[in-house]
């Protein structure tokens, strides 16, 4: 039986654990927090806490793994937490399961390309903030061990999206100014695409894309919602946000990872949000 880590077990960890178990793979989840891991207690494969930022934490629970997936997340944060999280994560998991495969979840905030041009894993991923520079520099990290970089879209799924809770709050604006492409992908799909890379040994050092198959303008995302939930349009107005300059505009493909065999269950927004979110949100005043 094969055995995995999943190093971080949150939104996307957990739906990854339970589905590498299904598949008769002895797993194991960690979290930071001791609160995260008791939360897990009915999981059927142990979940323990144990900062993977922490050489000696990490060392006194090393198993043997076949394959570990870093995807423990920042939430946020600054750059000293990233550096942190991600590149002494990272390389804290590679020296201590060396003879492991390792997967790293990046993000496609690292392609900074900003006229709606399709990139793909070929494609530049020059990040200008200091947060996706260290991201890259993971990467590379991890790819110089033989490991597996999985890019992963705006995450999605039960419970959670950006996009539908700052409609419903009344947050959103739409800006034609700064109109640009939302790509995404759904927790199921990740953690499905994620199975297929470590069950079918690809080639190591690869970089994938996760994401649907359909970037689709924020615009289009507010419309869809509005004519769905019978609401009026968010008012036209600058990003609460404010990010607007130096944010990218791409679409990301995913045709590397279909080659593969992999198909999105939830190919595009509509099919995630009628299929999987709208049905799990509580949308004040519905
Ligand atoms: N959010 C997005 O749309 C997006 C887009 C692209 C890529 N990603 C990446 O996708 C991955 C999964 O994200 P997610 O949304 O599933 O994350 P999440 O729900 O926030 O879960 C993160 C998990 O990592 C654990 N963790 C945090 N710091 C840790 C540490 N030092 N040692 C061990 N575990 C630690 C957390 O434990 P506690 O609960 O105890 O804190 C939690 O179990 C992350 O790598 C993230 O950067 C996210």
């Amino acid at each position: 039986m094969p055995r995995i880590l999943i190093a971080g077990c949150g939104y996307v960890g957990q739906a990854t654990a339970d589905l590498f178990h299904d598949a008769g793979w002895e797993v194991e989840g960690w979290t930071a927090s001791a609160e995260s891991a008791a939360k897990l207690s009915d999981k059927r494969y142990p979940t323990v806490a144990v900062d993977i930022a922490d050489t000696d934490h990490v060392a006194a629970h090393a198993k043997s793994f076949d394959a570990v997936i870093h995807c423990a997340s920042t939430r946020g944060g600054d750059v000293a937490l990233y550096r942190r999280v991600y590149l002494t994560g990272a390389g804290n998991l590679l020296e201590r399961f060396d003879q492991a495969t390792i997967v790293f979840t990046s993000s496609t905030s690292v392609y900074a390309q900003e006229n709606g041009e399709w990139v793909t894993e070929e494609s530049a991923a020059a990040p200008q903030h200091e947060t996706g520079k260290i991201l890259r520099e993971t990467e590379e990290l991890v790819l110089s061990h033989s490991g597996i970089v999985a890019r992963l879209a705006g995450i999605y799924g039960p419970g959670r999206s950006a996009l539908l809770k700052r409609f419903s709050s009344g947050e959103a604006t739409i800006d034609p100014q700064n109109d640009h492409f939302v790509n995404q992908a759904h927790r199921d799909d990740i953690a499905a695409a994620l199975l297929l890379l470590l069950s079918r040994r690809v080639d190591a050092v690869q970089i994938y894309n996760i994401v649907d198959d359909e970037p689709i303008l924020q615009s289009e995302c507010y419309g869809w919602l509005a004519a769905k939930l019978n609401r009026p349009l968010p008012p036209v107005g600058g990003s609460a946000s404010g990010r607007k300059r130096g944010r990218s505009n791409k679409r990301v493909s995913n045709a590397k990872l279909r080659r593969l065999g992999w198909t999105p269950g939830y190919p595009s927004f509509s099919e995630a949000m009628q299929g999987s979110i709208l049905p799990s949100f509580e949308i004040p005043g519905t």
